[in-house]
């Protein structure tokens, strides 16, 4: 039995949770200070909310409640939340890195549907989560990245998610009697900047992994997490899945020789191309030009690529309508930064 069937035995059911796009990235970071100071003054997304005994530090241009949740590593020291709820398992968190990808629901009911179709066909379940702002169901892909299923069950989360914050996660027990049907995601966001920063990203849009199972990981995540099929490659060295409101979230490239299974980047929907011009103007203008380490200006999209503190790569982009022939003839270990 493979890694993957033993850890998901229903990876070939349809649990399909209803998956919009992707809200937000949970990465572990080495300093959160350090990071937040990043994202915010360079990356242009502002902080929102602390919980400083984790610490964790979230910030949003106001999309949707986070773009990033900022995680300081603990040690691998288990993390216990609201009356106990356990909110980071031993061993995790140990170096940075992605802790979560967290996925937008279309609404909590259809939630909690995928959650019992999940119960009934014996998916392991990671946690139960109520956020105060939102219901998640957590659960890890075969590559062992850890994936939030989240239903937003507040109208204004910035009643919330606003300063320094007491620990607002506890257990969630799921019912399919109180969920709410009413789609609560924010349909007219009021987008904002960080004036002084280089970059006026609108919201995160993709996450880009390498895997050595991309047969596996497709099945997963249409499967269980309920993307939809994208461009395939045809030589089969990479895919991109979307959620139902999306046209792409997620891409996974077939890891180069030594190269580990892991999130390489993920990527800021930038208002046009001329801002992402801009952007790199106002960098270099900072004395910080050298951050940038990619850039691409291909039928796909235009871009420009930085790396985090801890060398997590950020981009910006703006999507092209030429699509992605010719992108396989890149080799592999450049070849994540072209679709
Ligand atoms: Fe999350």
């Amino acid at each position: 039995m493979s890694v993957a069937e033993e850890l998901h035995p229903a990876s070939n059911a349809r649990v399909r949770f209803p998956t919009r796009r992707l809200g937000h990235a949970n990465i572990f970071v080495a300093d959160a200070d350090k990071t937040a100071d990043f994202y915010i003054n360079v990356a242009g997304i502002e902080e929102c909310a602390r919980e400083p005994h984790i610490p964790a530090i979230f910030i949003t241009n106001g999309n949707t409640h986070h773009d990033y949740g900022l995680v300081q590593c603990g040690g691998g020291k288990e993390l216990r939340g609201r009356d106990g709820h356990l909110q980071r398992a031993a061993g995790r968190g140990r170096e940075p890195g992605l802790n979560h990808l967290g996925w937008e629901m279309e609404n909590e009911r259809l939630l909690v549907a995928a959650h019992d179709r999940a119960v009934a066909m014996g998916l392991p379940l990671h946690r139960r989560t109520d956020h105060t702002i939102s219901h998640s169901i957590y659960v890890f892909d075969p590559d062992g990245h850890l994936h939030e299923m989240y239903a937003d069950v507040l109208e204004n989360w910035r009643t919330v998610l606003n300063g320094a914050l007491p620990s607002i996660t506890g257990e969630w027990k799921v019912d399919a009697k109180t969920a709410s049907s009413t789609p609560l995601w924010g349909a007219e966001p009021y987008v904002r900047q960080v004036p002084k920063a280089p970059f006026h990203p609108i919201r995160i849009a993709r996450a880009v992994f390498v895997s050595n199972r991309l047969d596996q990981m497709r099945q997963y995540y249409t499967n269980v997490l309920g993307l939809e099929d994208g461009y395939d490659a045809s030589d089969g060295s990479f895919f991109t899945l979307r959620g139902h409101a999306s046209a792409y979230d997620v891409a996974f490239f077939k890891a180069a020789p030594g190269q580990k299974p892991r999130m390489v980047h993920t990527s800021l929907l930038m208002p046009s191309e001329r801002s992402i011009d801009e952007g790199k103007r106002a960098l270099k203008s900072m004395g910080k030009g050298d951050r940038i380490v990619f850039e691409v200006d291909n039928a796909a999209k235009k871009s420009v690529f930085l790396r985090d503190p801890d060398g997590l790569g950020v981009e910006f982009f703006v999507e092209r309508a030429g699509g992605f022939a010719g992108i396989g003839d890149h080799d592999l270990a450049t070849r994540p930064y072209y679709a």
